[in-house]
This record gives C-alpha cells, sequence and structure tokens, in this order.
C-alpha cells in the first residue's frame, strides 16, 4: 500500500502509546482514522489531538476480547468512513513485576488481549477485507520481548542510551560551529565543559559494560547506518520539514519542541 490518502485505518489501543502513534502518522498521509480503545479518557485525549488539526477521526470504544462488540465495531468504522483497508492490531498489554506473582488472572487477561485481541482482530477484518477486494494490509506490533531474553534487552538498551547521550553532547558542540544562528528551545550551561564531561562519564559507563554488548552495538548500528542510508536519509519527513524551515528562514526552527514534532507529525510542508 503506497498511496494512503482517504483509505481507512482501524487502530486498536489507539488512545495512546504506540498505536497513537501510528494513528497521527498515518492520519498525517492523509487517512481515515478509526481508534479503538478500551478506555474512554484515552480515546478522548487522542480525539482532541486529530480535532484541533481537522483530520478525519473517529473513536469508538472497544474492548478487543469481546467478539460481538468487535464486529459492531468494524460496522461502526465501515459505516463511518468506508470499507477498512488497514487493521493495526496494536493494543497490548502486560502485568509489570517478577513472574512469581502472575496470577492465572494475569496470564488469561494477557493472553486474551495480546494475542486473543489480534485474533479477533483478524477474524473480523479478513473476511470483510476479502469482500471489498481494494487491497489491504494487516500489522501487528509485538514487543523484542517477545523475541529476546529481558536481560538481553535490558543490556542493549543501557548501552544504546548511553551511547545516544554521547552523540547528544557531541551534537551540541558541533551545532554550535555548523549552525551558530538556531533558535535554541533550551541551553546547556558551560559548554564546552558540561558536554565534554557528559561524553566522558557515558563513555566510561559504557567501558563498564561486558564485551559483547559492544559486539551488539556495533551489529545494531552497522544494521541502522545501511537502513538509513538506503531508505531514512532520501524518507525523512524530519530532513524535508528542516529543509523547508531552513530555506525559509536561513535557520533551523524555533519555537518549543513540542510544537516542533507536532508539525513534523503533520508531515512536511505542502509547496
Ligand atoms: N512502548 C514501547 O516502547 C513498545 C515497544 C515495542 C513494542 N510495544 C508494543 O506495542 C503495544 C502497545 O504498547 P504501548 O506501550 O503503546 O502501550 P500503552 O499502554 O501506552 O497503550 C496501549 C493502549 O491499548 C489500550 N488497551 C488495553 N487493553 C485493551 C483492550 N482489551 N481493548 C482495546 N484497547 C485496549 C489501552 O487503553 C491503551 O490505550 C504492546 O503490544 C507493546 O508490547 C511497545
Amino acid at each position: 500500500m503506497k498511496d494512503l490518502a482517504g483509505k481507512v485505518a482501524f487502530i486498536t489501543g489507539g488512545g495512546s502509546g504506540v498505536a497513537l502513534g501510528q494513528a497521527k502518522a498515518f492520519a498525517a498521509q492523509g487517512m481515515k482514522i478509526v481508534i479503538a480503545d478500551i478506555r474512554r479518557d484515552h480515546l478522548d485525549q487522542a480525539l482532541a489531538y486529530f480535532r484541533e488539526r481537522n483530520l478525519p477521526a473517529h473513536g469508538i470504544q472497544l474492548d478487543i476480547t469481546d467478539r460481538k462488540a468487535y464486529a459492531a465495531a468494524a460496522d461502526e468504522a465501515e459505516k463511518t468512513f468506508g470499507p477498512v483497508q488497514l487493521l493495526c492490531n496494536t493494543a497490548g498489554v502486560s502485568q509489570f513485576g517478577p513472574v512469581q506473582q502472575a496470577t492465572y488472572d494475569d496470564w488469561d487477561w494477557q493472553m486474551s488481549v495480546n494475542l486473543g485481541g489480534v485474533i479477533n482482530g483478524i477474524q473480523t477484518f479478513v473476511p470483510r477485507m476479502l469482500a471489498h477486494a481494494l487491497g489491504s494490509h494487516i500489522l501487528i506490533t509485538a514487543s523484542m520481548a517477545g523475541f529476546l531474553p529481558l536481560t538481553l534487552l535490558a543490556e542493549m538498551t543501557n548501552i544504546g542510551t548511553l551511547f545516544a547521550f554521547v552523540i547528544v553532547c557531541a551534537a551540541v558542540l558541533v551545532m554550535r560551529k555548523t549552525n551558530p544562528d538556531a533558535n535554541r528551545p533550551f541551553r546547556a550551561p558551560l559548554v564546552p565543559l558540561v558536554p565534554i564531561l557528559g561524553i566522558l562519564t557515558c563513555l566510561l559507563l559504557m567501558f563498564s559494560l561486558p564485551a559483547e554488548n559492544w559486539w551488539r552495538l556495533i551489529i545494531w548500528l552497522l544494521i541502522g547506518f545501511v537502513i538509513y542510508f538506503a531508505y531514512g536519509r532520501k524518507h525523512s519527513v524530519m530532513k524535508h520539514y528542516l529543509e523547508h524551515e531552513i530555506s525559509k528562514h536561513g535557520i533551523s526552527p524555533g519555537g518549543s519542541l513540542a510544537t516542533d514534532v507536532d508539525r513534523i507529525d503533520e508531515g512536511p510542508p505542502k509547496p
């Protein structure tokens, strides 16, 4: 599916988190958004975002484990916007805490939402998608914790986050030279001392991590570089937005970070 404009997306759990991010990104590409979420307060907050921007979005309070309600929600979505061509099975829950404290109820709840909810989505929408035959996609979101041990993920997150802080500190130093007139919504005190100390302390912590962590970081980085140079560099919405702002104002944009992120959410400016 390349041309998303005007098509309908049904996004479970779209009231918050990852699914709300998906809803914003698809709306920015011109899709009509149906958000299905169990929580009314999440729905209301999410819908306010779309209302403020005049983007077509419709909220349905739905527990994805309820099969009858799921079918009714699909009917409501079709009645509101027409046939659904993208189903995002994104609602997910987790019982945080030690596994030995989990009860049967905890396991049943997680299985019914994380697995049962996805099955219900597929059962509800696949026959409808085949019937309208407009070309459809189903997107299922899972956590890396489903594929890798949690301790390994934690180690990778540690080294990745520290490395990101090294880059941020270095960027503060470099951008003072390469883009001195940029409007800066935040101030870094005692430059260059604070960024240099930041780099050194992060590197110190990184070198205290086991060697295999470094290998994982390097391999992860290489994969990231391939994706970035083969796709991300050309297609980055943020890059197009910044290029537009710099060509218009001669400097990178000012304003609060939140405002800029919201403007980036809306996609590159139309010529
Ligand atoms: N947050 C992350 O960093 C991350 C990373 C990788 C994968 N994921 C996966 O993405 C999915 C969403 O995670 P998140 O962090 O955005 O969670 P979240 O808690 O922010 O959002 C989940 C949404 O689903 C809704 N929901 C919960 N149960 C529901 C049900 N029965 N029916 C309908 N809606 C229901 C909640 O109300 C909430 O709005 C999960 O499957 C998670 O494993 C998250």
